[in-house]
């Protein structure tokens, strides 16, 4: 991976900084971490690039939420240095507004890239203008680029999209010439459309399309379970892959990738033991955060039932895991599954 140097002391409150601008890639095509809601928080982000993500982006913040600038808000925006190259994720429906957000947090962080969230399908997102609301607005959409683009420059601006609203309204490539002619630098498409949410399958022929539309680099996202699933979409062409839902249960899926794109005969597979030992550390990391072990334990149990997705003899654990308020009571939960395995 090549990173290119810049110098980024423009938007410096505190003196000139050096920042890199999008890595690229002559060979093997990057791994990113998809943002996810809830999910991908700096200690989740910290495990993925420990296990070969390349890049990571931050939960979809909106821009009305960065302008109040609550604690809460400023939670999402922690990042630690080892995180890098990292974007802040943002949305929105008012292009001033959304300028005004990301030059913000440009000034507060100091991110490596600002990306635009126009995928979003959740009600209370596309009632607000944003998300995948702007894939049937797209003046609206150029006009927000164009505005983050300009307010934020040169700090790269990104975008993540879905391949339209709905089956009879799939306009990804017109989405991503606009967006390209706006400046937007790199485009993550995933390949559903609002309509579908989360069903259906990821239509990677449409993100072929895509890569063919456009010069900048395209990342492909949707539906890669297993490393394995890369290999049948390296012909469109993507200069990357994002993955979500699986890097949950497996955050090595990145190393697998790795392992394979590389040729390697076995890609590495971790064992019980580690998965184990990775579940404990974050579960303990969640906690010195908190500062609160029970509503820590609360928030990791979707984390917990992905992590323990497919573990041998694991359904006691699992229909166990709800009623869970501390990290002793995991363990003891945990230790017959690990002796008997
Ligand atoms: C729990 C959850 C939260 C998500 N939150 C976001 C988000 O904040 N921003 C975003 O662009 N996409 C979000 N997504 C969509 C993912 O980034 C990704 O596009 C989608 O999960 C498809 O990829 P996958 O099949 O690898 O999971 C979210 C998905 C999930 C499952």
């Amino acid at each position: 991976m090549n990173f290119q140097k810049e110098d980024n002391s423009e938007h410096s409150v505190s003196g000139p900084v050096t920042r890199y601008s999008l890595p690229v890639t002559a060979s093997l095509p990057l791994l990113f971490l998809a943002p996810m809601a809830g999910v991908t928080n700096s200690i989740f982000r910290r495990i993925c690039k420990e296990r070969g993500a390349d890049i990571l982006t931050t939960e979809f913040l909106s821009a009305d939420g960065i302008m109040h600038r609550n604690a809460r808000t400023e939670q999402y925006l922690n990042f630690l240095e080892e995180e890098r190259p990292l974007g802040v994720q943002l949305f929105g429906g008012d292009p001033e507004r959304l300028a005004e957000a990301a030059r913000a947090v440009v000034d507060w962080v100091r991110p490596d890239f600002i990306d635009l969230n126009f995928g979003c399908p959740v009600n209370k997102v596309v009632c607000r203008h944003g998300g995948s609301s702007l894939l049937r607005d797209c003046p609206t959409l150029e006009k927000i680029a164009q505005s983050v683009v300009k307010a934020v420059s040169p700090l790269p601006v990104t975008a993540k999209i879905r391949i339209g609203w709905d089956e009879s309204s799939i306009n990804a490539t017109t989405t991503a010439r606009l967006l390209e002619g706006s400046g937007i630098q790199r485009l993550a498409v995933h390949g559903r459309t609002r309509s579908q949410g989360y069903s259906g399958k990821a239509n990677w022929d449409v993100i072929a399309e895509v890569v063919q539309a456009v010069k900048m680099p395209v990342i492909g996202n949707g539906d890669i379970a297993v490393a394995a699933d890369v290999l049948q979409h390296l012909s469109t062409g993507v200069a990357g892959f994002m993955i979500g839902r699986a890097a949950m249960t497996n955050p090595w899926i990145f190393s697998e990738i790795r392992s394979l794109l590389r040729g390697d005969q076995l890609p590495f597979q971790p064992t019980l033991e580690e998965r184990w030992e990775l579940i404990r550390r974050h579960c303990r990391e969640e906690i010195a955060l908190k500062k609160n072990e029970a509503a820590a334990m609360a928030s990791m149990r979707a984390r917990l039932m992905a992590y323990t997705k497919g573990f041998p003899g694991a359904r006691p654990l699992r229909e166990k895991i709800s009623g869970i308020s501390s990290l002793v009571e995991l363990e003891e939960l945990m230790m017959p599954l690990l002796e008997e395995n």
